[in-house]
Protein backbone atom coordinates (compact mmCIF):
# COMPACT_ATOMS: atom_id res chain seq x y z
CA UNK A 1 0.00 0.00 0.00
CA UNK A 2 1.04 3.49 -0.53
CA UNK A 3 0.47 6.32 1.51
CA UNK A 4 -0.28 9.39 -0.47
CA UNK A 5 -1.38 12.43 1.90
CA UNK A 6 -3.29 13.11 5.48
CA UNK A 7 -7.23 13.74 4.46
CA UNK A 8 -6.33 16.59 7.13
CA UNK A 9 -3.88 18.31 4.39
CA UNK A 10 -6.53 19.15 2.27
CA UNK A 11 -8.66 22.24 3.09
CA UNK A 12 -12.34 21.47 2.50
CA UNK A 13 -13.67 23.22 -0.62
CA UNK A 14 -9.95 22.62 -2.21
CA UNK A 15 -8.11 20.61 -4.66
CA UNK A 16 -4.67 19.29 -4.36
CA UNK A 17 -2.06 18.22 -7.18
CA UNK A 18 -0.51 15.16 -5.88
CA UNK A 19 2.44 12.96 -7.53
CA UNK A 20 3.46 9.49 -6.81
CA UNK A 21 5.33 7.33 -8.84
CA UNK A 22 6.00 9.77 -11.02
CA UNK A 23 2.38 9.72 -11.61
CA UNK A 24 -0.15 13.00 -11.21
CA UNK A 25 -3.50 12.87 -9.85
CA UNK A 26 -5.44 15.28 -7.93
CA UNK A 27 -7.92 15.67 -4.70
CA UNK A 28 -10.74 17.39 -4.03
CA UNK A 29 -12.30 17.78 -0.30
CA UNK A 30 -15.81 18.71 -0.73
CA UNK A 31 -18.48 18.12 2.17
CA UNK A 32 -15.67 16.42 4.14
CA UNK A 33 -15.21 13.77 1.35
CA UNK A 34 -12.22 13.32 -0.55
CA UNK A 35 -12.39 12.22 -4.27
CA UNK A 36 -8.90 11.56 -6.49
CA UNK A 37 -8.60 11.15 -10.03
CA UNK A 38 -5.75 10.84 -12.47
CA UNK A 39 -4.30 14.57 -13.48
CA UNK A 40 -5.85 13.68 -16.98
CA UNK A 41 -8.37 15.64 -18.92
CA UNK A 42 -10.28 13.39 -20.65
CA UNK A 43 -10.40 15.42 -24.18
CA UNK A 44 -6.92 15.74 -24.90
CA UNK A 45 -5.13 14.03 -22.28
CA UNK A 46 -3.55 17.09 -20.75
CA UNK A 47 -2.99 18.22 -17.01
CA UNK A 48 -6.16 20.23 -15.84
CA UNK A 49 -5.17 22.55 -13.03
CA UNK A 50 -4.78 26.22 -13.30
CA UNK A 51 -1.50 26.94 -11.41
CA UNK A 52 -0.57 24.56 -8.55
CA UNK A 53 -3.42 23.19 -6.61
CA UNK A 54 -6.14 24.53 -8.54
CA UNK A 55 -8.11 22.56 -10.38
CA UNK A 56 -11.61 24.00 -9.34
CA UNK A 57 -14.09 26.35 -10.68
CA UNK A 58 -13.99 30.07 -9.53
CA UNK A 59 -17.08 28.98 -7.46
CA UNK A 60 -15.49 25.81 -5.95
CA UNK A 61 -18.32 23.84 -7.44
CA UNK A 62 -16.87 21.54 -10.16
CA UNK A 63 -13.34 20.74 -11.64
CA UNK A 64 -12.10 22.59 -14.57
CA UNK A 65 -10.00 22.02 -17.53
CA UNK A 66 -7.47 24.81 -17.51
CA UNK A 67 -7.01 23.82 -21.45
CA UNK A 68 -10.89 24.42 -23.06
CA UNK A 69 -12.66 24.79 -20.21
CA UNK A 70 -14.33 21.58 -19.39
CA UNK A 71 -16.16 21.30 -16.33
CA UNK A 72 -16.35 17.95 -14.40
CA UNK A 73 -18.74 16.96 -11.23
CA UNK A 74 -16.24 16.77 -8.66
CA UNK A 75 -18.21 14.08 -6.66
CA UNK A 76 -18.38 11.17 -10.40
CA UNK A 77 -15.50 13.13 -12.23
CA UNK A 78 -18.35 12.99 -15.04
CA UNK A 79 -17.61 15.92 -17.96
CA UNK A 80 -20.82 17.94 -18.06
CA UNK A 81 -19.72 21.11 -20.41
CA UNK A 82 -17.17 21.26 -22.90
CA UNK A 83 -15.20 19.03 -25.38
CA UNK A 84 -15.17 15.83 -23.97
CA UNK A 85 -19.05 16.34 -22.47
CA UNK A 86 -19.99 12.65 -21.66
CA UNK A 87 -16.43 11.05 -20.83
CA UNK A 88 -15.08 11.25 -17.20
CA UNK A 89 -12.37 11.79 -15.63
CA UNK A 90 -10.29 8.15 -14.34
CA UNK A 91 -10.54 8.16 -10.77
CA UNK A 92 -8.47 6.73 -8.45
CA UNK A 93 -9.36 4.21 -5.59
CA UNK A 94 -8.28 4.53 -2.26
CA UNK A 95 -9.12 3.88 1.21
CA UNK A 96 -8.57 6.03 4.17
CA UNK A 97 -6.51 4.36 6.97
CA UNK A 98 -6.10 6.74 10.05
CA UNK A 99 -6.72 9.39 8.58
CA UNK A 100 -4.62 8.67 5.40
CA UNK A 101 -5.11 8.48 1.94
CA UNK A 102 -4.15 4.89 0.71
CA UNK A 103 -3.55 3.28 -2.69
CA UNK A 104 -3.03 -0.07 -4.05
CA UNK A 105 -0.17 -0.10 -6.09
CA UNK A 106 -2.54 -1.24 -8.91
CA UNK A 107 -4.35 1.16 -8.27
CA UNK A 108 -1.56 3.41 -10.44
CA UNK A 109 -1.45 1.49 -13.41
CA UNK A 110 -1.06 3.81 -15.91
CA UNK A 111 -4.29 3.96 -17.99
CA UNK A 112 -4.69 3.04 -21.96
CA UNK A 113 -4.38 6.35 -23.97
CA UNK A 114 -7.31 7.88 -24.62
S1 LIG B 1 -7.83 19.47 -22.90
FE1 LIG B 1 -9.29 19.66 -21.29
S2 LIG B 1 -10.98 20.57 -22.28
FE2 LIG B 1 -9.54 20.32 -23.89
Amino acid sequence: MISLISVNDIEEGTSRGLEVNNLHLFAVKKDAQVYLYWNRCPHLGTPLEWEEDRFLDPDGALIQCSTHGALFQIENGNCLAGPCKGKSLRAIPFLIDNGMIMLEETALRVPTPL
